[in-house]
């Protein structure tokens, strides 16, 4: 009965932001240090690291870790430079990926820091990196109390579905949507977990189904395509997932397959439960159709690692997510608990940061 130890972000002893390099898993676990914003863009955007919570916590982290690097090579003495760096860092892990909102709720919590007057640049320094902390503390926090939340919906046997990874690999801490498998399994439960694979970059047959076994958690991989049949044979009685951003109407984007898993869900009377942290709740979007849909490289659908698959002359689609209907969610589980629909989110009801 253990919960994952391992941290997806963290620092490293001399400050650098420390992530484990997802794309090598589960063959091979490496953690890597990064000190530059560059790095820091690249692994965000090659899904190095990955999962909304994880990228925001990612990009705060590393740009303390980026602009500490740079100070101690004696660089950025002045505040205006610091101001600069931060500004740039901000704007450039700002294009890396545009729907998990997490990713620009980090940012903002940043830049809110470099507008304070009469304040010298060992200062700003400190407030940047116990901003970054605090960030990732908060994550780690609220995936702990998304766990306690949720785990109230869970019973003893009860047989989950999971799409993607929205465990902990995807966040500071425990998860989201497995937060509650964790917290149910330490408590006794016998909880099992049905894993999609997650087509085309398998983070479910990769990721959940690593950290799930390494936590002693029952985990089955299936193809995408089966959930169908396992919840027509009555195999399937909870479906969790996460979500990399969430409409103030509850509609939720998260990895593509994923609004397919809710209408099927919703045939087979399955409750279809989202949970999310209150950064993934952008109010300002006011529903689903006004989420941006990251469109990625052909050929992640079109190879099987070099080999070429898809039929020459094809075209590819591959959005990297969708988004479910508010209408197909039976609950959104936050850290502030257990919401049933309909859902208004705006910045009274949740824990969000100040504008
Ligand atoms: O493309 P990824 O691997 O970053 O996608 C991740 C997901 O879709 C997760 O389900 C989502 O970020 C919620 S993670 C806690």
């Amino acid at each position: 009965m253990t919960l994952p130890s391992f941290r997806a972000v963290q620092w490293a002893p001399d400050g650098a932001l420390r992530i484990i390099d997802q794309r090598l898993l589960p063959g091979e676990f490496v953690e890597r240090d990064l000190r530059s914003v560059v790095d820091v863009a690249d692994a965000i955007r090659t899904l190095a690291v990955r999962g909304a919570p994880a990228i925001g916590v990612a990009a705060a982290m590393g740009i303390v870790a980026a602009a500490d690097a740079e100070r101690a090579s004696g660089f950025l003495a002045d505040i205006g430079a610091l101001r600069r760096f931060v500004y740039d860092a901000a704007a450039a892990l700002q294009s890396t990926r545009p729907t998990a909102v997490n990713l620009f709720w980090a940012l903002d919590r940043m830049r809110a820091l470099l507008d304070a007057a009469h304040i010298d640049v060992l200062t700003l320094a400190a407030a940047l990196r116990a901003e970054a902390e605090a960030i990732r503390a908060e994550d780690e926090a609220m995936c702990e109390a998304l766990g306690r939340h949720g785990a109230t919906l869970l019973k003893d046997g009860m047989r989950v579905l999971t799409h993607c990874n929205a465990g902990a690999l995807a966040t500071a801490g425990i998860g989201t949507a497995l937060a509650p498998v964790y917290a149910a399994h330490a408590a006794g439960l016998r909880v099992e977990v049905f894993a999609d694979e997650t087509r085309p970059l398998l983070q479910g047959a990769r990721l959940t189904a690593w950290e799930l076994t390494r936590a002693g958690v029952p985990v089955t991989v299936i193809t995408d395509g089966t959930a169908a049949s396992l919840m027509g044979a009555g195999r399937v009685d909870l479906v969790l997932v996460g979500a990399d951003r969430i409409a103030a109407n509850g509609d939720a984007a998260n990895k593509i397959g994923t609004y397919a898993l809710a209408v099927l869900a919703k045939h087979h009377k399955i409750p279809f439960v989202v949970v999310a942290p209150s950064s993934s709740v952008d109010a300002q979007t006011a529903s689903g159709e006004a989420i941006p849909i990251e469109q990625r490289d052909a050929t992640e659908i079109a190879q099987l690692g070099e080999r070429r698959v898809a039929a020459a002359g094809a075209t590819v689609y591959n959005p990297a997510f969708d988004v479910t209907p508010a209408a197909l969610i039976t609950h959104i589980v936050t850290e502030d608990g257990v919401l049933c629909a309909p859902y208004h989110f705006d910045r009274a009801t949740l824990s969000l940061p100040p504008a």
